[in-house]
């Protein structure tokens, strides 16, 4: 009765790991997918995790994290023309996953709140004229930063080497 019940509990032990592993990677794969393509959100973490990622695939994340107010156009502007980047190192051969609207615009705000927004020193109409026809950009750059769900929940953190870090 013993044995059978041990054995129960290792078949039923073995059943959810195996299952757990094998529908696991999919399901994790799928949501990621989704959230590229703005079906499902991505959280602050995940947010600044994708962050990270890919904006280090051509140059060090140095050069975002010591962009200032000073350097130049706020980081709506500055990521927009990293699009025309990815697209001209593609042209040149090289293999650089493109961002959808969803990732840029995951990624405008994780830098924004993290190392600082300044379009409110730049006049609406250049930043949109330089966001061109970047139609998700745009609608960012229309909704008032504190309604940006990912740059209002990081607003008060900075990443470490960042400007921001250094004035604080
Ligand atoms: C296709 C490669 C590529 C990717 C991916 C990329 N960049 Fe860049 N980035 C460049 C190039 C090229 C320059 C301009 C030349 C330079 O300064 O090295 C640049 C320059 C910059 C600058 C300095 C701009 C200035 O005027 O001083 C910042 C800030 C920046 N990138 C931020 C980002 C951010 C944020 C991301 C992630 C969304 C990103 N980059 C992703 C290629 C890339």
């Amino acid at each position: 009765m013993k044995k059978t019940a041990i054995l129960v509990g290792v078949v039923f032990f073995l059943t959810v790991t195996v299952s757990g592993a094998w529908l696991f990677s999919p399901l994790d794969q799928l949501a990621q997918t989704a959230k590229a393509q703005g079906y499902l959100d991505y959280t602050p973490d995940e947010a600044i995790t994708l962050a990270y990622e890919r904006c280090a695939t051509c140059h060090d994340v140095e050069k975002v994290l010591l962009y200032c107010s000073r350097c130049g156009p706020p980081f709506i502007v500055t990521i927009h023309f990293m699009k025309k980047y990815i697209d001209l190192a593609n042209l040149d051969g090289n293999h650089v996953t493109p961002l959808t609207d969803a990732e840029i615009v995951a990624i405008t705000q994780v830098w924004n709140g993290l190392i600082g927004n300044w379009e409110s020193d730049w006049r609406v109409q250049d930043m949109t004229k330089l966001l061109g026809n970047d139609q998700a950009l745009i609608e960012l750059l229309n909704t008032p930063p504190e309604e940006r769900r990912i740059e209002v929940a990081l607003a008060g953190k900075f990443a470490p080497g960042s400007y921001k870090e250094q004035i604080q």
